[in-house]
């Protein structure tokens, strides 16, 4: 799959980007569009990565990833960066304040990326959202959605531009971010009132995930970490260890 990624500087954005040249997870091959020809990890995916600085450059490179200058603000530039590529998805992690205070990417970044994929014909659109955006407002208590309030209306604009592009989408609404290892007990789900913490490196996993399923498309999802039910925690052996992966690959299986 040839694939534009915009936040891949460090966070989930870096992992997924590493995952992307690793291993296919299902989203390998030369992609629809057939447009392969460099920037391919061992999977055969090729990435395009945007950054606006240049600190991350170097490791980016070294993964195999390229690297394009810009920043989601610019409307143009987006549009010319997947303009001139033959892109069969755009994945975006991007968020945060600028260290200027200015403009936040959350909504405006991101509505120019979904815009420059529209135009530019890519099919395939996942954005990184959190939890809390739109539906998921009940899954947080209220004095933590009136802290995040600023930041979860802008995540909220995006995923309703996107939902409304007509891209094939798929949007993700991680809880906090945990830069551990995953724990391969991770799953998503599209009940909207959970929430919990969960690793950066999980998130990448699912997201991956989702460029290679077909159930992923037009989903909002929450990813969360699966916990055993009461029942099977009081047996807290083997049978428990087994039982809690085949429940988890079977939820796994039913929401993806
Ligand atoms: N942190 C949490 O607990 C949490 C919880 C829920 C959801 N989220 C969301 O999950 C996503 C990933 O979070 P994270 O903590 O792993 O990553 P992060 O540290 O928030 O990184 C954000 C990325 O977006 C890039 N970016 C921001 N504005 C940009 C712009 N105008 N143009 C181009 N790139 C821009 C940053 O690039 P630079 O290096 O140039 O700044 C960076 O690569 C974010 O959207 C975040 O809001 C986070």
């Amino acid at each position: 799959m040839n694939i534009f990624l915009a936040g891949a500087s460090r966070g989930v954005g870096y992992e997924i980007a590493q995952q992307l040249m690793a291993n296919g997870n299902g989203a390998n091959g030369n992609g629809a569009n057939g447009n392969g020809a460099s920037g391919n990890g061992a999977s055969g995916n090729s990435v395009v990565a945007l950054l606006r600085s240049a600190p991350a450059e170097a490791d980016l490179n070294a993964l195999g990833v390229i690297v394009v200058k810009g920043d989601a603000l610019d409307a143009d530039a987006m549009a010319q960066a997947m303009g001139e590529r033959s892109l069969d998805a755009v994945i975006s992690t991007i968020g945060g304040l600028p260290s200027d205070g200015g403009v936040r990417a959350d909504f405006l970044g991101n509505k120019h990326l979904i815009d420059a994929a529209v135009g530019a014909k890519v099919p395939r659109f996942i954005l990184i959202s959190s939890i809390g955006s739109g539906n998921s407002v009940v899954a947080l208590p209220p004095n933590v959605i009136e802290t995040l309030g600023p930041v979860l209306k802008e995540k909220a604009q995006a995923e309703a531009y996107l939902a409304a592009s007509g891209l094939a989408y798929t949007v993700i609404r991680p809880g906090g971010l945990l830069s551990e290892p995953a724990t391969g007990q991770e799953i998503l789900t599209e009940d909207v009132t959970v929430a919990g913490s969960i690793p950066r490196a999980a998130v990448a996993t699912l997201t991956v995930r989702c460029l290679g399923s077909d159930k992923a498309v037009n989903k909002i999802f929450q990813p969360l970490i699966y916990r055993c039910s009461a029942r099977q925690q009081w047996l807290r052996c083997l049978i428990c260890r087994i039982c809690s992966r085949i429940c988890s690959a079977k939820e796994y299986a039913r929401r993806i």
